[in-house]
């Protein structure tokens, strides 16, 4: 495990330190480059045939991985002064000038793995902190003496297939760098190796050795003894053993005396029960704390399997083991081994896994009581293939706190419970990736505080078999389409609910759930929140729930513009719009409607001073314009025409006053008095003219309108000043 994990750590912080957090924060590490995302380049996978000209000079991360750059010249990377982490793994580069580097000194993070360099290259990197030149082509392991300048190296991993020595001058430039980890080899068969070689880099504590020790089982013997001498504590090896290999029997007696080493790895590697037996002997009698065994292949040689029952010689109580981690084993004869040991050997043992190892059925062995976490995941249990009747293991462990049971094949929900309630001390399960059926209500042991029943198809109703014990409860993948404030309520300890990936449409409105301090609704069926909703969610400190079809629309707007977006971990990147469609695909955090668009409030403010302005405007030019005239007129034509209608049909039988109405001008007035009034009224019309026959005392519009409605006809007088007065 040791190297492994220690390399997965280191990598895990590279990873943090170079590729980038998932925020947009810049990458921080007190002693390593700071780099903000706008100086991250990453050009991996882009059929390159050598690095672009032209790149930003401010370019601090580089990623050219995945081309067919073949050679690294002088000048490719010469203006780019800033340069801190540079990755070029993956193209089949070949040569790389020793002034690559002269522009850019502040490299402190170079991978040139995966390629087909021939000599490891001279680099001039005063600052150079990580070196990953593994995978390559070179014919030896020796370091030019321009490593002596690397005075800042730590990690160093270094691999070809084409070497199978290492030789004490090889690694000498490097006697005075901090080197703490060193990753050897390219699964080479290992033919030579010079006393000292490691025991020179003083400050070497972590090592992975890839490559094989089958012919000569003595030089493993000379490595461990110098690295006991730098007193590393982890040590991983990978590809040690192949299949077909006649293994010393001395092989592992040199790990016993390894008195600072704590982890030990075995990657990809073969065993036959009778080789496995002789390294666990040795291991026992070892302060080795951690046992990690990745994909390794078991074949059973000795037809009582392993067993382990006294070792010779060894008279403590225990061995010095605390964690043993086997995850996935290919088993040579398909059958399950035998095995039998002393348990008391492990009697300190506080962690085991045992996953992905296609076991059914548990073997029934006296496990350590001191076991605080199991973990069983990926394999093929079901509730009588753990607790099988006659092996009651299970119920003998007073400090049990984990169990982890993901991905197998347990069923029925109420057995799972009925067998854990022995566990009195439990706090953790984890039944995530069963296929979990609500058969019954058991009742929970009440220590229990953190489940997952994940990944199982549950639906609505899971809620009425819970506890109100627990604080963390994942029920993602679950089926889940309501959540309610009834199913919550009996909860009463929940701090932290996970429900991604169900389908909830809406989050209710009347939730009261002020203990709450985690919620994950992502991946759901949510359009929008109300923010009602966390009115009652006083409490909540994270709240995930991307990757769901918003609809942009002003429902969302407050949640756009005044939810407190420190609580949202995925903010912004997961939140898009799904709907209305001319918005879908955009970016939540880019919809910008606008207050006036969105607030009642503000909408109507703005539509009374628009009203007052309009009316203000209006009035004025009511007053500037003879406005009151008008607005007579057109009453006066509005009454006429009405009783225009009115009369209309009635006209034929009405009877008239007059034959005629004149209007005219009262410059015409002498020519009407005088010619046209005397010559109509002679012929025996009846006439209406103002002057003499309008009511006095009656309005002159009235009058008008009397006149000629009392008169079959109008007549005007049309001369030019009846016009210009009318105009
Ligand atoms: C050894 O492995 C354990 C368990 O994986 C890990 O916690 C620990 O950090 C490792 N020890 C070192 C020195 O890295
Ligand atoms: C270098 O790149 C390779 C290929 O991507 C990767 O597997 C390896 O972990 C990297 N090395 C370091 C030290 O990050
Ligand atoms: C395992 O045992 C088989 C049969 O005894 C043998 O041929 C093979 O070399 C052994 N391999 C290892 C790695 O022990
Ligand atoms: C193992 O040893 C036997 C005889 O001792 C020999 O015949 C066989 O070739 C050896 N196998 C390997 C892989 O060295
Ligand atoms: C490892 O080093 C210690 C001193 O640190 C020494 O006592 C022990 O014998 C050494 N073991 C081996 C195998 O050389
Ligand atoms: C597991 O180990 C075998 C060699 O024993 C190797 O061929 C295979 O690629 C390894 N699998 C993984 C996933 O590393
Ligand atoms: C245990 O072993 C040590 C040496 O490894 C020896 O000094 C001591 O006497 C032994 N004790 C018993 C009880 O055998
Ligand atoms: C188990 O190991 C302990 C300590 O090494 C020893 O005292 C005991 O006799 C062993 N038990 C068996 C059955 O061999
Ligand atoms: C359990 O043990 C008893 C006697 O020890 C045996 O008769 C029975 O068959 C066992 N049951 C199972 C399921 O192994
Ligand atoms: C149950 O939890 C309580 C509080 O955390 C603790 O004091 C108690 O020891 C636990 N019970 C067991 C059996 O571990
Ligand atoms: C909840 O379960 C899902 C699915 O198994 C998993 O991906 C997720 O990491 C879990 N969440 C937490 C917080 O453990
Ligand atoms: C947002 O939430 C964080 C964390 O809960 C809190 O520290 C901060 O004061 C809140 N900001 C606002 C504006 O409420």
């Amino acid at each position: 495990m040791c190297s492994f994990v220690c390399t997965l750590r280191f990598l895990y912080l590279l990873q943090l330190l170079v590729a980038g957090t998932p925020a947009e924060e810049p990458v921080r590490d007190p002693e390593m480059c700071v780099i903000p995302r706008d100086v991250q380049v990453d050009l991996s996978h882009q059929h390159l045939v050598q690095v672009p000209p032209g790149l930003p000079r401010d370019t601090q991360y580089l990623d050219l991985s995945y081309n067919t750059i073949s050679q690294l010249r002088g000048t490719d990377l010469a203006t780019l002064a800033e340069l801190c982490v540079l990755r070029i793994t993956h193209n089949g580069l070949r040569t790389l000038s020793p002034s690559a580097f002269q522009g850019s000194p502040k490299v402190q993070v170079l991978n040139i793995s995966f390629n087909a360099l021939t000599t490891i290259p001279d680099l001039a990197l005063p600052v150079l902190r990580v070196l990953d030149m593994s995978e390559n082509l070179y014919e030896s392991y020796s370091l030019g003496e321009s490593f002596e300048n690397l005075q800042s190296l730590y990690f160093l991993a270094l691999g070809s297939p084409n070497v199978g020595a290492v030789k004490a001058s090889d690694f000498a430039p490097l006697r005075t760098a901090p080197l703490k980890t060193l990753q050897l080899g390219s699964r080479a068969e290992m033919e030579g190796y010079e006393a000292g070689s490691f025991a020179q880099l003083s400050q070497l504590r972590e090592v992975t050795l890839k490559m094989i020790f089958c012919q000569k089982p003595e030089i493993f013997q000379v490595i461990l003894q110098d690295l006991n001498s730098t007193k590393a504590e982890c040590l991983t090896l990978i590809t040690f053993l192949p299949d077909l290999c006649n293994v010393s029997s001395h092989l592992f007696e040199g790990l016993r005396g390894m008195r600072h080493l704590r982890n030990l790895t075995f990657q990809d590697t073969w065993f036959n029960s009778s080789v496995l037996t002789k390294m666990l002997r040795n291991i026992i009698q070892s302060p080795i704390q951690v046992w990690s065994f990745f994909n390794i292949t078991f074949a059973q040689d000795t037809s009582d399997g392993i067993s382990i029952q006294r070792i010779p010689g060894f008279n403590k109580t225990a061995s010095s083991v605390k964690a043993i981690i086997f995850d996935t084993i290919h088993f040579h004869q398909y059958k399950f081994p035998l095995i039998s040991f002393n348990s008391s050997f492990f009697s300190q043992v506080v962690y085991l896994k045992f996953s992905s190892t296609g076991m059914s059925i548990m073997p029934c062995f006296k496990l350590p009581s001191a076991l605080q976490v199991v973990d069983l995941s990926d394999n093929l249990l079901r509730g009588r293939g753990l607790w099988w009747m006659n092996c009651s293991f299970v119920q003998k462990f007073p400090n049990l706190k984990g169990l982890y049971l993901r991905n197998n094949k347990f069923e029925d929900l109420q057995f799972v419970i009925n067998h854990i309630i022995p566990l009195k001390g439990l706090d953790v399960l984890d039944l995530s990736s069963n296929s979990i059926k609500l058969t019954g209500r058991g009742s929970w042991p009440s220590n229990l505080t953190s489940v997952s029943l994940s990944e199982n198809s549950l639906g609505d109703t899971i809620f009425d078999y819970l506890s109100p014990h627990f604080q963390s409860l994942n029920l993602s993948q679950t089926g889940i389409t309501t959540l309610t404030q009834n199913a919550l309520s009996q909860l009463t300890s929940l701090r932290r609910l996970f429900l991604s990936s169900n389908m909830i449409k809406c989050l209710p409105t009347d939730l009261f759930y002020p203990r709450l301090e985690e919620l994950h609704v992502d991946r759901n069926s949510i359009s929008s929140f109300n923010s009602k909703t966390f009115e009652g969610l006083q409490g909540l400190k994270r709240f995930k729930a991307g990757h769901n079809p918003f609809a942009c629309n002003c429902d969302l707007y407050w949640f756009v513009t005044s939810f407190n977006k420190t609580l949202l971990p995925d903010w912004p990147s997961d939140y898009t719009c799904f709907s209305p469609p001319d918005l879908a695909g955009i970016p939540l955090a880019k919809y910008q409607p606008g207050r006036v668009y969105c607030d009642p409030r503000i909408q109507v403010a703005i539509s009374l001073m628009i009203a007052l302005t309009a009316a203000v405007v209006l009035g004025f030019a009511f007053h500037a314009c003879d406005g009151a005239w008008y607005l007579q007129m057109l009453w006066v034509w509005l009454r006429v025409k009405r009783r225009g209608c009115k009369e209309a049909s009635r006209l034929r039988e009405a009877s008239f006053h007059y034959h005629a109405f004149i209007s005219y001008s009262h410059h015409d007035s002498l020519w009407v008095d005088t010619q046209l009034v005397p010559t109509l009224e002679g012929t025996g019309l009846s006439l209406c003219i103002h002057e003499r026959d309008f009511v006095p005392g009656y309005w002159v519009l009235d009058n008008i309108i009397n006149c000629v409605e009392g008169s079959y006809k109008t007549l005007f007088v049309l001369s030019q000043s009846f016009i210009q007065r009318s105009s």
